[in-house]
This record gives structure tokens, C-alpha cells and sequence, in this order.
């Protein structure tokens, strides 16, 4: 199997998976939804004590069985390589439609680079939203036909420092608007009033696996080309923490610019494709803002899809025998493919499917349940399968590492995913009887608890289930 070249290298590359449009652009719009600095105690915990062990039990995995997502549970239970397949039929549905988004951030970047001043509308009125998501996609297949030191790795290291010193640049910038102060007001004062909000819970956990890439089988994958006298421990704390700093780095970019121009900093999705671009056209420099800001986008979008698109191409290369160039570009067709309606979704076809168009469709049920159900799956058969020495000789005999990571995995963040993610559901629905009740927020934070462990009940009744029977026909 090939390796990385060095931990450097590998540690650009996670950090290349992790840092996406998910730190840029959804951090900020989370952020500005949930009151700014009242968001930053769940986030953090959310960050350190949930997405951080998760990362170290996927490179756990990956290293010590030598494999991708397949073959990974395969090994533990061959009856279980389902599961791997699940995890990439997901993840590379979600790949579809992020490239899509990439594809936005590459128009922009040509679009600023010509100084057009292209609206929203004008971008997604028109084809240019498919064409970029064809030219994203196709580069993002060709990288990956490189392979891992070749391709992933090279890239992420050219592009990685270079879009650090970008955010840099355009965050000292941002220190010199009229906005930066109540910016930095929004961003940091934490309120410790909204720990009792369930909502605020789910969206940090949401966006900490979502930025950091945990539950995606990318970091198991890339786990899988580490070399053993890799520090598992000291390289996950590396990428988190470079992470959450890109994260805030932008929201020093943003907000700033939201304040200064009194725009509202809760609007959401809004925020990078029509906002900014008119708040950076009334900017001194702001050509030059725009470009640099878009720039940086579509590096970060860049890495993190090459990171999700590895994910199948390390499993069908292995069930296949085929070469790395053969499955790179029959998936990327494939992507193609099943990318084409969220592309066209947003274009003047306005593809959609009962008025949702396809990419917020995906978006709401493949994005917002399917990745926590592969975080549930791989937590829960790596931890109750593989054997507590395994992870004992991973994290070189560090007990009280091995300690934290099996107990958050095993048990606390099955069932936080559990409740989460039916509270996600539970709040979307609209009962009448939920106004009768003054708390409604508790009232229904407890439902979702409920049916969140009774779900993780039946889940781990179907695993055990299938752990016996095994035996008994072995
Ligand atoms: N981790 C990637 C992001 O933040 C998916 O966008």
C-alpha cells in the first residue's frame, strides 16, 4: 500500500480534508445564525472533546488494519464491508454536490478575476454553475489519478501553506474596517445562557464533524497510508487545531466586513456568494479581496473533495484490481453523473423535487442524517469489535489517551449522534400539540433523547444479533 512521504505531508493532506468551505463559508453562516460568541462554548466541545477522538479512532483504524473503508469493517466481519460500501455510497453523493459548490467558488474567482460584478442570479441563471462543476470535478479526478504522494499529497502541500498565507493577509486587511471591533465583539463574547438550547448543541456538533472531516472515512483512509512511527495523537491535535484557526481566521475576514457595512451577520447561506461579493465591490482593494477570497475558497474546497473522492477510489481499487488511473476517471464520470442534477439545480432549469431543489434536498437528508449515520456506524463497529490493546499500541501505550478516545467513541458520541440527529428530525417536523407546551425546546430536546436511545438500542441489538450468529455458523 503506498504511504506518505513524511508526517509533514500527511498532516497537510488532513489538514488539506479537513479545512473546506465547511470553515469558510458554513462556519460563518452558523456562527451568524446562533448569536456568534453565544456558539463558541458548544463549538469548542464539540470540536475537542466529540470530532477529536473520532479523528483518532479513524487513523487508529486505518493504520492498524491496513486498509480503506471496506476493507476495514470487512475485516472485523466480512458480512460488514456493507457498511464500508454505505459509508461510500454517501460520502460520495455528498462529494456531488459539494463539487457543485466548489464549482461556485471557481466562477467567482473567474468572475472577480474580470471584475464583472456577477450577482447570484446572473451566475445561476445562466449555465456557468454545471461548466464549473464539470472543470472542479474533473480536476479533482485527475489530482486523485496521481495518487497519495503524487497527487493528494503534492497538492496539499503546495496549497495548503499558500492558502494560510492568503487567510493572513486578508484577515490583517479586514483589521483596518470601521467593522472590525464589533466584529470581533460578535465572534468572541461567549453567553453561557444558551447552554441549555438542544438547537445550538446540534448545529455545533453538525459543523465540528462536518469541517473537521470525521465520520467521512477520509481520515480512516488517509489512516491507512501512515507509516507506524507516526504520532497518532500529536498529528490529530495538529490538524484540529489548524482547523478551528482557519475557521476563525475567516470569521475575523467576515464579520468585520458584515459590521461594516451593517448587513445581518444571521443570514446564512447567503453570505459568500451574494453579500461579500457586493461588500468587497464597495472596498478599497476590493478586486483584489474578492480574488484573493475566492481564491482561498476554492483551495480549500478543492482538497477537502479530493480527500472525499479517495474515499471510493481507495475501495474500488481494492475490490477491482484496477489501476489507480482506470477507477479514478470511471468514478469521476460517475461523479458526473450524479452530480449532473444538483448541478443543474441551480441553474436556470432550476432543477427540483417537490420544490426543494435537488442539491438543498441532498443537502437536508444525505448532508444532514446520512453523514452522522456513518459516524454512528464506523464509532460504533471499530469500538465494540476491535480490541482495547489495539488502540493501547496505536496511541504508543498513552493510557489516559486510549482512555478518552475509547469512552467518547464507545458510548458518549453514539449517543449524542443519536439524539442530534433525531432532534434534527424531530424539530424539522411541525406538530400542532407543540405549542400547547410552554418548553418547547426541552419538550422536544427530550423526545429527541428518547427516541435517540431507543434508536441506539436497536442499532446495537442488530450488531450484537449479528456478532452471535456469526459465531454460531463459523
Ligand atoms: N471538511 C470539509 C469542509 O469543511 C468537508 O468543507
Amino acid at each position: 500500500m503506498e504511504k506518505w512521504s513524511s508526517k509533514f505531508g500527511f498532516i497537510l493532506a488532513a489538514i488539506g480534508s479537513a479545512v473546506g468551505i465547511g470553515n469558510i463559508w458554513r462556519f460563518s453562516s452558523v456562527v451568524g445564525q446562533n448569536g456568534g460568541g453565544a456558539y463558541l462554548i458548544p463549538y469548542l466541545i464539540a470540536v475537542f472533546l466529540f470530532a477529536l477522538p473520532l479523528m483518532i479512532l479513524e487513523l487508529v483504524v486505518g493504520r492498524h488494519l491496513q486498509g480503506n473503508v471496506v476493507s476495514s469493517f470487512g475485516k472485523i466481519k466480512t458480512q460488514f464491508r456493507i457498511f464500508g460500501w454505505a459509508i461510500c455510497a454517501i460520502v460520495f453523493v455528498v462529494l456531488s454536490y459539494y463539487l457543485v459548490i466548489t464549482g461556485w467558488t471557481l466562477g467567482y474567482l473567474v468572475s472577480s478575476l474580470s471584475n464583472s460584478g456577477t450577482t447570484f442570479s446572473d451566475f445561476t441563471s445562466s449555465y456557468q454553475p454545471l461548466v464549473y462543476f464539470v472543470i472542479g470535478t474533473l480536476l479533482t479526478g485527475f489530482i486523485i489519478s496521481f495518487g497519495v504522494k503524487k497527487g493528494i499529497q503534492r497538492i496539499s502541500t503546495i496549497l495548503m501553506p499558500f492558502s494560510f498565507l492568503l487567510l493572513i493577509i486578508l484577515a490583517i486587511f479586514c483589521m483596518t474596517l470601521s467593522g472590525f471591533g464589533e466584529g470581533i465583539d460578535f465572534l468572541f463574547t461567549p453567553d453561557f445562557s444558551v447552554l441549555s438550547n438542544p438547537m445550538i448543541w446540534s448545529a455545533a456538533f453538525g459543523q465540528a464533524f462536518f469541517s473537521l472531516s470525521v465520520g467521512f472515512g477520509v481520515l480512516l483512509t488517509y489512516g491507512g497510508y501512515l507509516e507506524k512511527n507516526t504520532n497518532i495523537v500529536h498529528s490529530s491535535l495538529i490538524i484540529t487545531v489548524a482547523d478551528i484557526s482557519v475557521a476563525f481566521l475567516a470569521g475575523l475576514i467576515i464579520f468585520p466586513i458584515v459590521f461594516t457595512f451593517n448587513l445581518a451577520p444571521g443570514m446564512g447561506a447567503e453570505l459568500a456568494f451574494s453579500t461579500l461579493p457586493l461588500a468587497f465591490s464597495l472596498l478599497a482593494y476590493g478586486q483584489v479581496l474578492a480574488v484573493a477570497f475566492f481564491l482561498l475558497l476554492f483551495f480549500a474546497a478543492l482538497t477537502s473533495s479530493i480527500g472525499m473522492l479517495e474515499v471510493s477510489v481507495a475501495a474500488v481499487m481494492e475490490k477491482t484490481s484496477f489501476s489507480r488511473r482506470k477507477t479514478s476517471f470511471l468514478l469521476t464520470l460517475l461523479l458526473l453523473l450524479v452530480g449532473l442534477p444538483a448541478a443543474l439545480s441551480y441553474t436556470s432549469m432550476n432543477l427540483s423535487f417537490f420544490g426543494v431543489r435537488i442539491l438543498d434536498l441532498l443537502d437536508e437528508t444525505l448532508g444532514t442524517i446520512g453523514l452522522p449515520i456513518t459516524a454512528l456506524l464506523t464509532t460504533l463497529v471499530f469500538t465494540w469489535f476491535l480490541q482495547k490493546k489495539v488502540f493501547t499500541e496505536e496511541l504508543l501505550d498513552s493510557k489516559w489517551w486510549t482512555k478518552l478516545v475509547l469512552y467518547m467513541t464507545k458510548y458518549v458520541i453514539p449517543i449524542v449522534l443519536l439524539i442530534t440527529t433525531v432532534s434534527q428530525l424531530v424539530l424539522n417536523i411541525d406538530f400542532a400539540g407543540w405549542s400547547l407546551v410552554r418548553n418547547v425546546q426541552l419538550l422536544r430536546g427530550a423526545v429527541s433523547g428518547m427516541l435517540g436511545l431507543v434508536l441506539l438500542g436497536g442499532a446495537l441489538g442488530i450488531l450484537l444479533f449479528i456478532e452471535r450468529n456469526l459465531h454460531r455458523y463459523k
